[in-house]
């Protein structure tokens, strides 16, 4: 993928090669081959491939890096960098412009401004469950973490339900694409749909996020059409994808971990320790950023316009910092883990997250507490890339 020769800044000892989109050491695994790269390549190295960039496995760097924007800038988001990269509010903003928008954002991500949504997400696990009651097997992605956050997420922003598989087609076809000509095409279909509902909702708003920020007042002034297309964008490619991975490596590590599964399926009431002990083993979104000042960082000299990769994945499971690591441990004193990120641009759907995945398990144990995983089925691959996954899961129910 588009490898480059080294700038003259970089120093030869501190290039690996690594293509975070496919990389053969992730081809089996994706955290035992980040592990695996951790050990031989340096906490900071830069790679030729998806034209060049510095890599971070270090996780004091890597924090270092989130929290410091004035250095490592969120306005590209995009490795290799694109010109023509879409403007995401708020991901793609820096400060200060970044916290305006997000401070009108978060209130209506507040754990107890989404309570009203439990009762939907109930509903929709139900539904969801109740289609797999009599099946000896799914194949769970496609059963039921590609549907779920879907349904969930239409009621959060005001989307027509009724459109559910419409929007499920769109948004398999740009998330699972691997062709980018037809990953733009479904990401111009979806802003397509988008525009529409913002517009019926700007003539008639009801009582969703988009129907909320339509209204807030924003510095004196009301959001553009433009600004809120670009939010509601980015809440599609936030909040979709991923909800669909955590569900997807939450449910595998049960199906794989009996001891685990059965004190769970005995104390429901730790569901919530399971969903953020389950964030921690696998954490799986890769972050970028770009350097916005000549600069020696992490013992390399770093140039302006540098892309920097942070494997946030590697702080969950980095022995220093949460011993016996690779352990799914309910009982842990302590969790560290950037899941949902770190500093300023921590994620603000992780409440929402938090109560899709709490529901599913919670739910999924009560219906299939004997499961496992579908041994005549070969394990899918997993793909790379910013948010790494498990594109498959077979899954044997009622064992
Ligand atoms: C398990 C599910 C999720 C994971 C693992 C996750 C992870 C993350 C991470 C790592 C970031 C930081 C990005 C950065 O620093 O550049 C982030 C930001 C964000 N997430 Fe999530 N997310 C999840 C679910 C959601 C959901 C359901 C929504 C909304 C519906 C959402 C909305 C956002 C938004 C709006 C931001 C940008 C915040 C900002 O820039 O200030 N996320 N997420």
């Amino acid at each position: 993928m588009s490898a480059v020769a080294a700038p003259d800044h970089i120093s030869p000892d501190r290039i690996v090669e690594f293509d975070y989109l496919d990389d053969p050491r992730l081809a089996a695994d994706i955290h035992d081959g980040l592990l695996a790269l951790k050990t031989e390549a340096p906490g900071i190295f830069w790679t030729p491939a998806n034209g060049g960039h510095w890599v971070v496995s270090d996780s004091d760097l890597i924090s270092k890096i989130l929290k410091t924007p004035a250095l490592f800038s969120s306005k590209q988001l995009q490795i290799p960098p694109r010109d023509d990269a879409p403007r995401m509010i708020p991901e793609s903003l820096d400060p200060p412009e970044h916290l305006l928008y997000r401070r009108l954002m978060m209130e209506y991500f507040e754990r107890s401004r989404i309570a009203h949504l439990q009762a939907r997400v109930d509903h929709w696990t139900d539904l969801v469950l109740s289609e797999l009651k009599d099946k000896p097997g799914c194949e769970f992605v496609d059963a039921v973490a590609s549907r779920l956050p879907i349904y969930v997420f239409m009621e959060f922003a005001g989307f027509p339900l009724d459109r559910a598989e419409d929007f499920r087609g769109l948004v398999e076809g740009m998330f699972r694409s691997t062709d980018p000509i037809k990953r733009q095409e479904y990401a111009m279909r979806i802003m397509g749909e988008l525009q529409q509902v913002i517009s019926a909702k700007m003539e008639s708003p009801g009582e969703d996020i988009l129907s909320k920020l339509i209204q807030a007042d924003f510095q004196g002034r009301k959001l553009t059409f433009e600004e809120l297309m670009s939010i509601g964008f980015l809440m599609f490619i936030a909040g979709l994808d991923t909800v669909t991975n955590a569900m997807t490596f939450g449910i595998r590590h049960m199906a794989r971990d009996v001891d685990f599964r059965r004190k769970l399926t005995a104390n429901p009431e730790r569901v919530p320790e399971a969903v953020e002990e389950l964030m921690r083993r696998y954490t799986f979104p890769t972050l970028p950023r770009q350097v916005t000042e000549d600069m020696e960082f992490g013992g390399v000299t770093m140039k302006a316009g540098d892309m920097v990769l942070c494997l946030i994945a590697l702080v969950g499971i980095d022995e220093d910092l949460n011993p016996d690591a690779l352990k799914v441990d309910l009982d842990r004193d302590k969790r560290t883990h950037f899941g949902f990120g770190t500093g300023g641009h921590t994620c603000l759907g992780r409440h929402l997250a938090k109560m899709e995945l709490e529901t599913l398990y919670r739910r999924w144990l009560e219906d299939f507490p004997d499961f496992e995983i579908d041994p005549t089925h070969a394990p899918a691959t997993p793909r790379g890339g910013a948010v790494m996954g498990i594109p498959e899961l077979w899954l044997r129910l009622n064992a």
